[in-house]
């Protein structure tokens, strides 16, 4: 291996999304199949030993492009030098705990996190955020990282658009890869919206494939409550999917989107299609040089700015929530 290996580190090592990301990850499905990896699992210390158990099984499975791997229990060490962050670990939400209270408490990992990608972090640092409240965590460690540019934060909405990406492929009975354009506005919530209005098959439009009255009623909740169906089929929440989503979103970054197609990515708004500026919110994005672009000039109906107000009404409260952990 001639190449100098690319530095990641993944939180919440020991936990489920993390025991299939990390496999991936070592595999070369981010970065490809001759870019090595140097990654650093970061762990709380109670879940250390279970992280070692993980490290065991990266080393047994003999990945050819894994030149490192260490494990840490300090941000500051675990992003030193780091170009690729993903933040899976986070704080699940407690017996009659509020969703302000598990803002709370995440803030609290993610403020510190953020400082530590700020100070330790290689200049082309790129951060996904899984972890929920997965928009408001990223908004809250982007927001403790002032010298690093604002669009390498990032939260996770593949999940949802690659959901979206199923059920239409399921009814329409096409392949996922002949779905272009779909959109998943707003936050990684039950509120988000999942849009097809611009999304294709070929020379036909999606909602001309199928009837208004699936989208509203079936569709649309189906994917905004995909994670609570799993948890009641499965018996746990999503993971290898999240994993998978997590890998194409940072592989996406990392190596472009396709030409005519775009995904959905939660990002800082930059005051696009009247979000407010900084909220990290779903939008359509191409990824063009190693930079996610929000797709600009996409004319909305009433309906879609109803749903989009209703994610940037979340979002803000969400914000006003955190407001003392933001800075
Ligand atoms: N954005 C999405 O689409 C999406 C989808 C699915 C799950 N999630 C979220 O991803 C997160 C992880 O899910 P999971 O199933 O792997 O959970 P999990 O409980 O199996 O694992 C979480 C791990 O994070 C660790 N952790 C907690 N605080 C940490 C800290 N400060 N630093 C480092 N590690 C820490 C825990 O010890 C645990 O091992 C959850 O918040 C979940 O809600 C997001």
């Amino acid at each position: 291996m001639t190449q100098t290996p690319v530095k990641v580190a993944v939180t919440g090592a020991a936990g489920q999304i993390a025991y299939s990301l990390l496999f991936r990850l070592c595999n070369g499905d981010v970065f490809g199949p001759d870019q090595p990896v140097s990654v650093t699992l970061l762990e709380i210390p109670e879940a250390i030993k279970a992280t070692e158990g993980v490290a065991m099984e990266l080393q047994d499975a003999a990945f050819p492009l894994l030149a490192n791997l260490e494990i840490d229990e300090d941000p500051n060490k675990a992003f030193d030098g780091a170009n690729a962050v993903f933040l899976v670990g986070a704080k699940p939400r407690g017996k009659g705990e509020e969703r302000s209270d598990l803002l709370a408490s995440n803030g609290k990992i993610f403020g510190p996190q953020g400082e530590a990608i700020n100070d330790h972090a290689a200049d082309d640092v790129r951060v996904l955020v899984i972890g929920n409240p997965a928009n408001t965590n990223a908004l809250i460690t982007q927001m403790h990282a002032p010298d690093v540019p604002a669009d390498r934060f990032t939260a996770m909405m593949r999940l949802d658009h690659n959901r979206s990406l199923a059920q239409i492929s399921k009814k329409v009975g096409r392949p996922v890869t002949d779905i272009e354009k779909m959109t998943v506005w707003g936050n990684h919530s039950a509120t988000q919206f999942p849009d097809v209005t611009y999304a294709t098959i070929g020379d036909e439009k999606v909602s001309d494939l199928v009837d208004n009255a699936w989208l509203e009623d079936e569709f649309m909740p189906r994917v905004a409550k995909r994670g609570a169906e799993i948890i009641e089929v499965r018996g746990k929440s999503s993971a290898a999917s999240a994993a998978s989503a997590g890998i194409d979103h940072m592989r996406d970054w990392v190596q472009g989107t396709p030409e005519g197609d775009w995904v959905s990515v939660a990002l800082p708004s930059d005051g696009s299609y009247g979000v407010d500026e900084g909220l990290v919110f779903g939008m359509p994005c191409v990824s063009r040089n190693g930079k996610w672009e929000v797709v600009e000039g996409l004319e909305l109906s009433d309906y879609q700015r109803k749903n989009i107000q209703a994610n940037v009404e979340e979002l803000r409260a969400e914000r006003e929530a955190v407001a003392d952990l933001l800075r």
